[in-house]
């Protein structure tokens, strides 16, 4: 053992135990590289722990999305990074208290992470939408709600297809833009469901070809696109990949459509993390 591993194991057996619970939970948080979001001790705080207790599925389902459960259990997501959700929920730039009192629409929102993040965060309503193709959909996203007692409106459609009747300050469109078949069909829909001053938090997959101009690159199965299309899914709402952007081509569809534009993600842990992914505001 060298002296450096001597000197921690000394740490570990003899000052770690007396270490306060609280400064241990700071301390992971600080290894993990991870801050949290709002008061510490208040509900948004206790979503975005990482100080993790267990993995598990508790209802028995798959999960797509890593999520905190009140009592401290984590439960696995689809992907290796079980903190992904939260470093895209910090990559958001929601700052604290701003979504108070408004009116939020999570497209889809699939487990609901982001649903209860809203609601956590004072958001005063929540309407959240996920087409039929996700079978976990709504089963996991109620379990969830009625853990952390948010209460969203939830809906079962694709959300070109379904008539809101309303408009809303804030539209999650997270995952969702490289699923659908017409990209300017969805930012036409995006627009007409934002309230004057509202904004769309916009996250996506982006292209792996590099230009300063705007381009989608066309998801295949044939070519080496920054991912596969799953053209065998394409009888599925959402499921295939269609068009991967680039910064420029977000910047062009926001500006096309009427959106003030940012780049809100950028330098962000996720995006640094995730180099083909992107968060980016639509802002009205
Ligand atoms: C990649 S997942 C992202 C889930 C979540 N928003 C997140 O970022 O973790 C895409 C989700 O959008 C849903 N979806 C795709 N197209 C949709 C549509 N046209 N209408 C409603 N939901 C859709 C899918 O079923 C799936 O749950």
């Amino acid at each position: 053992m060298s002296a450096f591993e001597g000197a921690k194991e000394i740490v570990r057996s003899t000052v770690w135990p007396f270490v306060p619970e609280a400064a241990k939970r700071g301390i992971r948080r600080h290894m993990l590289g991870i801050k949290e979001a709002g008061q510490p001790g208040d509900a948004l705080s206790s979503f975005l722990s990482t100080d993790v207790q267990e993995i598990a599925s508790p209802n028995e389902t798959n999960w797509f999305q890593s999520v905190t459960f009140p009592d401290g259990r984590r439960v696995k997501g689809h992907n290796a990074d079980f903190m992904l959700t939260n470093k895209m929920w910090r990559a958001l730039g929601i700052e604290n208290g701003s979504l108070a009192g408004k009116s939020v629409l999570d497209v889809g929102a699939n487990d609901g992470f982001f649903t209860v993040a809203a609601g956590l965060a004072g958001a005063g309503e929540i309407v959240s939408i996920n087409s039929t193709d996700y079978p976990s959909y709504p089963t996991n996203i109620e379990y969830l709600t009625s853990a952390w007692g948010v209460s969203p409106e939830l809906i079962t459609h694709d959300f070109f297809a379904y008539e809101f009747g309303r408009t809303f300050d804030v539209v999650l469109f997270l995952g969702v833009l490289y699923h659908v078949e017409n990209v300017f069909a969805a930012a036409k829909k995006l627009r007409s469901l934002l309230n004057p001053g509202g904004y769309a938090l916009i996250e996506t997959h982006m292209a792996r070809s590099q230009s300063d101009l705007p381009i989608f690159e066309y998801a295949s199965d044939i070519f080496p696109t920054s991912a596969p299309a799953f053209k065998s899914n394409l009888g599925e709402l959402g499921v295939s990949n269609f068009l991967f952007p680039n910064i420029p081509a977000l910047r062009n569809l926001a500006d096309c459509y009427g959106f003030k534009f940012e780049h809100v993600g950028r330098g962000s842990q996720y995006e640094r993390e995730n180099p083909f992914r992107a968060v980016v505001k639509f802002s009205v």
